[in-house]
């Protein structure tokens, strides 16, 4: 990789963890994911989510045309597990491509979730098959027994859902989606395996539950799982400047409406993808960690899946650039990460 002062050249990246959504917001928020990124896993979480191959294939092709700026870039596509989900839908969209991965949101744990998993031990019969066939579980690891503090949903989840899944499937691909802990960082990195990935945001690069709820609240910022303590931001930080190759880019890009953020009950997610890349190497510079920056971007995630690299480029400039203030959607906005904010990075696209 050609790093000098000024710039660096890298792997196209992809992005490993994509929200989409569909009609109007899809066709706006569509290219500024790949105009980045050559491939993205999309999340399934729709209004009506995406449970069989039929509801994918319609979906990615609703994708490829809302986009035009990437005429290589890739879909891959995810399928909401539920209870009911047949192994064989599974199976087949899986060979067939339809399928890069199966999700599993534990049910009523963020937007679009109530179809999601009540019990682990419903869908052990999915996960058998899964591991059988080699397509990975992508999780989002949160316990959601109401008993349960917001802040040690992920810790708990790892006690009392993924391990014990984990021993039961050892071959099974997972993923741990956007993790915000220390126990997350250490269960990954003491874990050593390679099957057993994980995804970090930017924004829990950036920030902990200080800067989201000090000096007044601010709705931007909420995502889940939510914002940690300090302490759990540096181990995200000091893992990806680790060079661990179990760590790859998912920003989690999750558009919503500002009137839905700004609400009574606002929505969870946050909208990076027009600052995610640039964010991104914002911390790895911050850390001294440029040299794990490609490797993080461009090629844990595929060699994690089993997919070739990219074989285009991107350069980054170390040149000041202006994240874009608001996108309109007819009468709608949407508030990106870091809206209006100078960064030190531009993309030379
Ligand atoms: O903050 C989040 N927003 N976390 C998720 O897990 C889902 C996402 C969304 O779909 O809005
Ligand atoms: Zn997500």
């Amino acid at each position: 990789m050609p790093i000098s002062f000024k710039k660096i050249t890298i792997i196209k990246p992809d992005d490993w963890h994509v929200h989409l959504r569909e009609k109007n917001i899809l066709k706006t928020v569509i290219n500024y994911t790949t105009s980045f990124y050559q491939r993205a896993i999309i999340m399934p979480n729709l209004c009506n989510p995406i449970v069989n191959c039929k509801q994918s294939i319609y979906y990615r092709n609703k994708i490829l045309k809302a986009q035009n700026n990437n005429k290589k870039f890739q879909p891959l596509m995810t399928c909401y597990l539920t209870e009911f989900t047949s192994p064989k839908e599974l199976e087949v969209g899986f060979s067939k491509n339809f399928f890069t991965a199966g999700k599993l949101y534990p049910s009523y744990s963020t937007t679009n979730s109530e179809k999601g998993i009540k019990n682990i031990k419903n869908i052990y019969s999915l996960l058998e098959i899964m591991e059988k066939i080699g397509m990975p579980l992508l999780i989002h690891g949160e316990e959601t027994e109401s008993t349960i503090d917001i802040f040690d949903r992920e810790t708990k989840f790892i006690d009392n859902t993924l391990d014990p899944l984990r021993n039961t499937f050892p071959y099974l691909k997972i993923v741990l989606e956007h993790i915000t802990t220390k126990e997350s960082v250490d269960y990954v990195v003491d874990s050593n395996s390679p099957y057993l990935a994980a995804t970090i945001t930017p924004h829990h690069l950036m920030l902990n539950r200080n800067d989201m709820l000090v000096n007044g609240i601010k709705p931007y910022f909420y995502c889940l799982p939510i914002l940690k303590r300090k302490i759990h931001q540096i181990a995200l930080r000091n893992a990806i400047a680790s060079g661990n190759k179990s760590f790859f880019l998912g920003s989690d890009t999750a558009p919503h409406y500002d009137k839905n953020k700004i609400n009574t009950t606002g929505c969870a997610g946050i909208f990076n993808a027009p600052s995610s890349l640039l964010a991104y190497i914002t911390v790895f510079e911050e850390m001294n960690a440029l040299k794990y920056f490609q490797a993080f971007c461009s090629e844990n995630g595929p060699k994690f899946y089993n997919m070739p690299l990219n074989k285009e480029k991107i350069t980054l400039v170390r040149k000041p650039s202006q994240v874009i203030k608001r996108i309109k959607i007819g009468k709608n906005i949407i508030t990106p990460f870091l809206a209006g904010q100078i960064l030190n990075w531009s993309i030379n696209i």
